[in-house]
């Protein structure tokens, strides 16, 4: 039998690189490490994905939900990919070309149809829910990309950590006047700073997650704050210059910044009343909490609201930002736990030091099923935080596996970390 073979068809995954704002979501949650980088792109590996989704919930934009049937032996190679500035166009394919793996290769198929992305495809190794709490408001995302960003202009940008220290913090005020960009706590936006790279390209957008309400930094003005950390490390500390970082602590009143966005459809708040808050956060990564504690602090006396912790990580109480503010909110409404790491005289201590501390409280908040947790900060808290968790819900006896399990299903624990 001289039959030809069916030329083998593969649904190849593929990252918009217009959409892309190389937040390293996908490449963290990918369980296969079929996802890389390199400074310009983030592709995914034709030869290692198996396609089963884990990436496309997490990804705030939604680049990463693209799909291309390609003949397999024409597959878009991951060097083609980190060339690219836009995403092909669909090519036809070969009249025998046979979808699936035929002739007993496995062709990597997802396991659910792109663009419908469910929460049981969230790989167990994933810390956080892959779905927003079930009465959080519905997200606006994607409004302005790359190509059609929004100008906006910065009204205010003053420091929130003191002038004499190492951590210089922002807070940046951005106006979109009467251009619609509507926005919900724990969502972030992408800036796209002016110049460009090594290569002459064009930087990409930096993503920032925002500090102020939805109904706006100054309730019901159309504007939005951003708590920005000035880069002059890298993470290993050697020197370096945080290009978007610094040109944004540098802007001054009535300077315009372009913007994409909004992103973010999970990372939310939730809304019915008496929903608990427990925040978890170090250094900038206080941005989504203020958020949501401003969201709260303004809904008193007009609906029941629940309780606030909060656990608050900096060096020292100077390098805290919005000490001063956080310290005037009334303690009946919000529990505030400060944990300062280098603070002269004081004991070394991180915000899991304190859950523990706080055991009790964290306990019985846990055991609410209106408790909903959110961690935002450095990535190196993410395990800290989720062994203090186990620690205190394992010492009363319970299965700390089944609440976690609970947790992410229900939307109830989420990171957002770097
Ligand atoms: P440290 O003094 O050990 O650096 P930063 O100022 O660098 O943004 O960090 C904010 C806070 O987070 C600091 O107090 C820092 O402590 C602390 N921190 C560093 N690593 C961890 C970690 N793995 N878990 C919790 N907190 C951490």
């Amino acid at each position: 039998m001289n039959a030809p073979l069916p030329v083998e068809v593969l649904k190849q995954h593929l990252i918009d690189p217009e959409i892309c704002i190389r937040c390293n979501t996908c490449e963290e949650t990918c369980p296969v490490d079929a996802i890389t980088h390199d400074s310009n792109n983030y592709v995914v590996d034709p030869e290692i994905c198996n396609g089963c989704m884990a990436c496309v919930p997490p990804c705030p934009t939604g680049s990463i939900d693209n799909w291309r049937l390609v003949v397999r032996a024409e597959a878009y190679s991951v060097q083609d990919q980190l060339g690219w500035e836009e995403l092909p166009q669909e090519k036809p394919l070969p009249p025998d070309a046979a979808a699936g793996g035929e002739g007993g290769q496995a062709t990597p198929a997802p396991q659910a149809e792109p663009g419908l992305a469910q929460a049981a495809a969230v790989t167990p190794a994933a810390p956080g829910a892959a779905v927003p709490p079930w009465s959080a408001a519905h997200p606006y995302v994607n409004l302005y990309t790359h190509k059609t960003p929004i100008t906006a202009t910065v009204v205010g940008n003053y420091r929130v950590t003191g002038a004499d220290t190492e951590s210089d913090i922002h807070h940046i005020v951005l106006d979109f006047g009467e251009q619609p960009f509507p926005v919900l706590e724990g969502q972030s936006i992408g800036i796209l700073p002016p110049g460009v790279d090594a290569q002459g390209r064009p930087h990409h957008a930096r993503q920032y997650s925002l500090a102020s309400p939805r109904d706006g930094e100054r309730a019901g003005y159309n504007n939005l704050s951003l708590t920005v950390k000035r880069v002059t490390q890298d993470h290993g500390g050697a020197a370096a210059h945080g290009v978007c970082s610094n040109y944004l602590c540098d802007l001054t009143r009535n300077d315009t910044v372009q913007v994409i966005g909004p992103f973010g459809h999970t990372f939310l708040m939730p809304n019915h009343p008496q929903a608990n808050l427990i925040m978890i956060c170090t250094g900038a990564g206080s941005a989504p909490m203020r958020a949501m504690t401003e969201r709260s602090r303004r809904l008193i006396g007009t609906a029941d609201i629940g309780k606030l912790m909060l656990f608050f990580g900096a060096r020292t109480e100077r390098e805290l930002p919005y000490f001063g503010p956080l310290m005037k909110l009334p303690r009946d409404f919000i529990d505030i736990n400060l944990a300062l790491s280098r603070e002269p005289g004081q004991p070394k201590r991180y915000v899991q030091d304190l859950i523990r501390e706080r055991a009790a409280h964290v306990r019985g908040l846990l055991a609410d099923r209106n408790t909903c947790i959110y961690v935002c900060g450095l990535k190196g808290m993410e395990v800290g935080v989720l062994d203090a968790l186990r620690d205190v819900v394992v010492q009363s006896g319970e299965d700390w596996s089944i609440l976690h399990d609970a947790l992410r299903r229900e939307g109830r624990l989420h990171f957002e970390t770097y």
